[in-house]
Formats: C-alpha cells, structure tokens, sequence
C-alpha cells in the first residue's frame, strides 16, 4: 500500500473512531455554604476558589463536617458542530463527576438532574455517592447555549466525610442513537416455569427501531438451546420485554442483540441468570451445625442446634448434663455450667419424616468460638439508617426462612444505634431508632439467636456516633445489661488517640483493644470479641494477644468483582498461620443478596459464578459468615447459596485451619482446607475474564496427591468420578469439591 493510501485510511479510521464530545473539564470554582442564587448563569464566581472535580473536597483540605453544603460551578463551552454531526440530533448528554453524598445539576440555572436525597427533601437524606451521573438534556432546550460559555453548577450535600464530587471529569456528548436503549435482565417464572427476561427501554426522546434478538446457550459447550427474535419501535420511556424458559438447575448464557435499522449498527449484552447448585433439603430431620460449641465456666449457654426438615419437629438429649435445658421446639439449649469440663451428649431430632441424631460436645472452659461465628450484620444492608426494626425483621426473617436451622444465629447490630450524648451518669444510650435494646436482646435470646453490638475505641465511630473512649468499663457493662454477646469493636475515631503518640509501635495498636478486652472479660457472658481496625499492624500477628476472637483483615468489602477479589484472594493469601479455633481471620461481610449501604438496596452487583465463587472462599477461609443483605427480602437464589449444609460443614470445620493457596497457574487458583476428617475442601476457582476447562489432575503433583480416592462436588452435593477430573469453570467461577487422597 502506498504512503499517502495508508495515510486517508489511518485518516478515516480515525474520524470514525472520533468521539463527537468536548474536551474532558476537570477544574471548576468552588465555595462552602448553600445559596440557590449560585445556580445562575450571571452569577460572578471569579472569587470563588479552584478546585479539582475528580477529588473531593476533603481530599483537598476542605473540612467541610459542620454544615455539609458546597457549590462548584464549572465552565463549558458547548459547539454546535457537536451536534451537527451527531447520528441523533434530538439529545446531548451531560456526563459528570460522582457526588458524595447528594447532589443537584443545574445547566444555565435550569436543573438537569439529581442523584441522592437532601435533609429536607421527602424521606430524608439518602447517599447516593457511588453512582455514576449522567445526565440527557434535549437539543432544543432553551437551556443550552450553543458555541458560548455554559454554567454547569453542582449543588453538592455531604452527610459525613469526605464529600464533593470526585471521580470522572465533566464531558459533554452526543450519543449514538441506541445508547438510550437500558437493557434490564431479570428471571422470573410463569405456569410452565423458570424464566428469564429482558425489558429493553427507550430513554432518549428519538424512536427506536430495529431488531432484537434473544439467545440462551450452554456457555460450556456453546450449543444455543433457544432463540426469539422481535421488530422493535419504541418511543420515548417505552419498553419492551422478552422472555425465554431456562433451566435453573445449571448454568446457561444469555446473549441479546439489538440492530438499529437505520445505522445497522449492532449492540450485544450478555448475562447469566441465577442458577441453583443446592439441593432442596431432605424433609426428614437432618443436623447442620458443628457438633461442638464452647462456653466459659458459669456463663449463659446460649446455642441453637441447626436442624433442618419438616415441622413439627421435635429435639432433644437423653443424656443432657445437669444445669442444661434444650426447648425441644426450637431446639436451643441454655442454662450454665460453673466448671470447666467436656461435656458429651446425644441430641436426637424427629419428625413425620423420621429421625437424627448428632454427638455433641460442650466445651467448657476458656475458648469461646470454637467455630467462625455465623449470622448477620446490618451494615452491609442499612448502613446507618439501621433501626431495630429492621434488625428485628431480619432476625425473623433468618428463623421463618430455615437460615437458623443452618446455624445463623449471631445477628448483630453494627453503627448507628447509639444516642446523641451520653447520660448524666455517662452511661451510653439509644437514639430513637432503637427504644429499647434490653428488649432487643430479650427477644432474640426468646427465639434462638444471640444478640452482637458495635463500637469504637476512639470518640467517634466511623459513622460519627459516640464511640467508648473514657467509658470502656461502663459500656461493657451496659452492653451485659443488654444481653449482648458479641462486640465489633471498630478503630475509626481512635485515630485522634493514635495521631497524638509521638512514637507508634505494636503497642499503639493493641492498647485500646487490650483495654477494652479486659472489661468485657470481667462481665458474666460470653462476649465474642471481634476487632475492626482494617488489618493495620499485623492484626492477625496480636490478636491472640488482645483475646481477640476475629479481626478484620482488611478495608470494607463492597459488592464488586474487584472488591471481593482483592479482599478475599489477594489479601488472605498468607494468613493459613493466624486462624485457628477462637481466633479467626475476617474478610469483612458477605455481599450476597439486596444491599445498599443505606436505605436503596440492590441486588448484589456480583453475578451468579461470582456469588458462588464468594461463599465457596470465605467457607475455605474459616471466614465469619455474617449475611449482610436485608433477610426479609431475601430470594430463593441467595437463601440457595448461604444453606449448603456441606458447603457451611467446611466453614464451620473444627479442626479450624484456613485454606491458602496452593496453585496459582495463570487464571486458576487452587485453594485447600484441611479437614477434620482427614479429607480436604478445594476450591478450583477461575478468576480470569474467560470461561476454562481445567484439569484438577494436571495438579495433582503440586498439591501432593498420589491417588485421588474421592472426590465430591460440594454444591451440587454429588461425588464424581476420580479419573474424569477436567472441570468447566466460569468466569470468575468455581468448582468446590470435597477429596479425599
Ligand atoms: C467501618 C467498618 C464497617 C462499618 C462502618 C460503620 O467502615 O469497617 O464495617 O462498621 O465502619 O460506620
């Protein structure tokens, strides 16, 4: 090809490749404080200070905690060539920095958009921080000034820090004609069974049409299984749904194609709908919890046998030891034993169905948590709009559900609760969200479960609630009045303590918690210590030390890949040595089913492969199974993936020694647990962008395995061959397998 033949296709490559959009604006004027007038165009801001939009303002050196209000208004010139190119000519769009925590977007003093909720907006103050803001203006609006200068003010409202907007720069655009087009996917069902669907809707102000093509394959084999086609015409907020009938007992792929008739430009969305690995739980009694609880000399037993199976079902112990009582209708044991001893019994289980029994031992002593606590936290979920309401509708939620017949039964209440000031006598009280926490505990303690709080060290929590400095003997003490066994004791606020030491060492670290742990000790129950300090210092290397039952290992997980990736793969790796019973590693909170972080709650962003891949971890990881998501509005999905009786065994295994990893080739990681048993849990997991058929024996030499004996696959609860060992692994998939060698 010759020079200048070369040089018009590399010139018309990228004209086509060009993006019709403005130069990126990462800069605007900024000032504290809240005055509407600062949304209009003639406004003078040549006082006002720069600021860059893609950080906040905290990250600035703006201290903005007191009132929580501050404007930036941003200068863009708008060409009119932009949209005398465009493919559709009716729409421009407006994408702008993320805002912590609400925000209003003026054009010119028109509002174009909002994200979020202000104090005094219906229903209060709502964050909305993550979201990413985009916003479509129609080309005839009035508002827009074309080929002159533009105001794009933001009203920004922070409720704690950091706040202001971060994140992406301000682009202005015109988009192509489908990018209006959402596509939303959902299962559902209808008389002959499981569904899946998509709603294709309509946001630009243009007409769509074209057509839509749905597609279901086996993502192993690639055969498509089935297809509808549909001509599209959709105006404006109009949709249009297409379902197909699927399989819900494996995995299948969805594929769906649009083509604008105009343009015959093509857009492609894909998507695994959930699909069921557990099977349906016997009718006939069947226990599921670890066969060993501990409790300290004279403490309270507080423990729920985990049994699942029809009701009416009855349980209980021949051979109970003297100071015990198991209600045989809910199958918790309590009462006290003032020594320490090993205590062995026989706790029988019947129904309709038949019967089970389970050898049990009681440890008394002085190691508590002898298995990872498993349960619920209301953070993940409410964040800090947690009330006891809610927690309580969790709660029955977890009993009515059968999750307590999986051994859920911690359910703890994490920022939040506490009130405004402390009381004369400097005793800790409850805002108006929780009236009463004696009667809390009471009635959790009434229906099997146990009652866990949350704290800081420092002055304030990380929500900016009283914390416990100066008042650690009384809280522990009120938290005993409560009924309260379980402690999240969370650094936050202990900062300013930190910050003022001259010198930091180990001991700066362990000094509140030793404190605190003291004062817990000293009350008449049992209290699981768990630390929150994000892993700083080596937590895991001490917190034996503080008696610690768990520590977070890490920052907080949020409900992506990327998150429960690093969390749960990269940043367990080397901590097998630090867990052991009553001493757990905590990769923070499950992130399954709806949660939010405040009151919009979500589906987990994670998908099906990757839910899978999570729980399979954090059961290899000896990890607190602490369900994060609102129990009351759980899906069969999710109760799917949190009530695998051999998936939860490894969890809750007793010689209690966390997974590492043994192989990590390319994409593949293989994690392995020893068991008590003798036999060993192994997650197979792919963590790479493909689907991949992985041969465990290729392994074998690396993991030490001469002979493979048996091999069971954990989720579907079946054994497989032991000389067909190539595997179909998902994308950011797992196969989980129980062998023995
Ligand atoms: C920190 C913790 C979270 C949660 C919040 C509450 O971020 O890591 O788990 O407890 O504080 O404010």
């Amino acid at each position: 090809m010759k020079k200048a033949a070369l040089f018009s296709l590399a010139l018309a490559v990228c004209v086509l490749g060009m993006q019709a959009q403005t130069p990126a604006v990462k800069k605007a004027k900024f000032h504290l404080g809240d005055n509407t007038e600062w949304a209009q165009p003639g406004f003078n801001d040549a006082s006002w200070q720069t600021l860059d939009i893609t950080q906040t303002w905290s990250d600035q050196g703006i201290n903005n905690q007191e009132n929580g209000w501050g404007w930036y208004r941003a200068h863009v010139t708008i060409p009119k060539s932009l949209i005398d190119q465009a493919e559709t000519k009716e729409v421009i769009i407006f994408d702008v920095p993320k805002a912590d925590d609400a925000v209003e977007v003026f054009l010119n003093g028109t509002l174009i958009g909002k994200s979020g909720r202000f104090p005094a907006d219906k229903g209060g103050y709502s964050s909305a921080w993550s979201r990413p803001l985009t916003f479509s203006v129609k080309a005839n609006s009035s508002a827009i000034k074309w080929d002159a200068d533009n105001v794009l003010a933001f009203r920004v409202y922070s409720g704690n820090e950091p706040g202001g907007l971060f994140d992406n720069p301000i682009v202005v655009r015109v988009p192509a004609r489908t990018d209006g087009l959402t596509f939303a996917f959902k299962e559902g069902k209808d008389k002959k069974g499981d569904l899946v669907g998509v709603t294709l809707a309509n946001t630009y102000p243009v007409v769509q049409k074209g057509q839509a093509v749905m597609e279901i394959s086996n993502p192993e084999t690639g055969e498509v299984l089935k297809t509808i086609k549909k001509s599209v015409t959709l105006k404006e907020k109009k949709e249009l749904t297409l379902s197909l009938p699927y399989d819900r007992t494996e995995i299948s792929s969805v594929k769906v194609t649009y083509t604008d008739a105009a343009t015959g430009k093509s857009v492609v969305r894909s998507y695994i709908p959930k699909y069921l690995l557990t099977p349906p739980a016997p009718a006939a009694p069947r226990f599921n919890t670890a066969a060993v609880y501990g409790v300290r000399p004279g403490s309270p037993v507080i423990f729920k046998f985990g049994v699942s199976g029809e009701r009416p079902m009855k349980i209980t112990a021949a051979d109970l030891p003297k100071g015990l009582t198991l209600n045989p209708d809910n199958g918790s044991l309590s009462g006290s034993v003032d020594h320490p001893a090993t205590l062995r019994f026989t706790v029988k289980a019947e129904n309709a169905h038949g019967t089970a029994t389970q050898e049990f031992t009681l440890r008394v002593g002085n190691q508590i948590a002898l298995t990872p606590p498993m349960g619920w936290n209301s953070w993940n979920c409410w964040g800090l709009s947690v009330s006891q309401e809610k927690v309580m509708s969790s709660a029955q939620a977890i009993v009515d559900k059968g999750l307590a017949d999986y051994g859920y039964q911690y359910i703890n209440v994490d920022d939040a609760w506490e009130s405004a000031e402390r009381n004369p006598d400097g005793t800790i009280g409850t805002n108006d969200k929780f009236p009463n926490m004696k009667a809390l505990g009471d009635w959790l303690h009434n229906n099997g479960l146990k009652f866990g709080i949350y704290s800081s060290p420092g002055d304030r929590t990380c929500g900016g609630y009283l914390g416990s400095i100066d008042h650690e003997k009384q809280d522990a003490e009120t938290y005993n009045a409560w009924g309260v066994d379980y402690l999240k004791y969370d650094w936050c606020g202990y900062s300013r303590e930190y910050n003022k030491e001259r010198y930091h060492s180990t001991a700066s670290y362990v000094r509140p918690y030793l404190l605190m742990q003291k004062f817990l000790r000293d009350q008449p129950r049992d209290i699981f210590y768990s630390l929150c300090q994000y892993g700083m210092g080596n937590v895991w290397e001490w917190g034996e030390f503080v008696d610690a039952n768990s520590w977070r290992t890490t920052g907080d997980i949020t409900d992506t890949w990327r998150s429960m990736y690093d969390i749960g793969f990269i940043r367990q790796a080397k901590l097998q040595p630090y867990a052991k019973p009553g001493r757990w590693n905590d990769p923070d909170m499950l992130i399954v089913g709806k949660v939010g972080w405040s009151n919009n709650l979500r589906d987990s962003r994670l998908t099906p492969d990757e839910q899978y891949t999570h729980i399979s971890l954090w059961t290899l990881l000896a990890a607190n199974m602490l369900i994060g998501c609102d129990v009351s509005q759980i899906d069969d999905f999710t109760i799917n993936l949190l009530c695998n009786n051999e998936v939860n065994a490894v969890n809750q295994d007793v010689l209690g020694i966390q997974a590492k990893p043994e192989v990590i080739d390319g994409d593949v990681q293989i994690w392995v647990r020893p068991l008590a048993d003798g036999s060993h849990a192994v997650g197979i997991f792919n963590v790479g962008p493909d689907n991949l058929k992985v041969d465990f024996r290729h392994y074998f030499k690396a993991l030490g395995i001469t002979s493979l004996k048996s091999a069971r696959d954990l989720w579907r609860q079946q054994d497989l061959s032991t000389s067909d060992t190539n595997y179909f692994i998902p994308t950011h998939g797992v196969k989980y397998l129980k062998v023995k060698y």
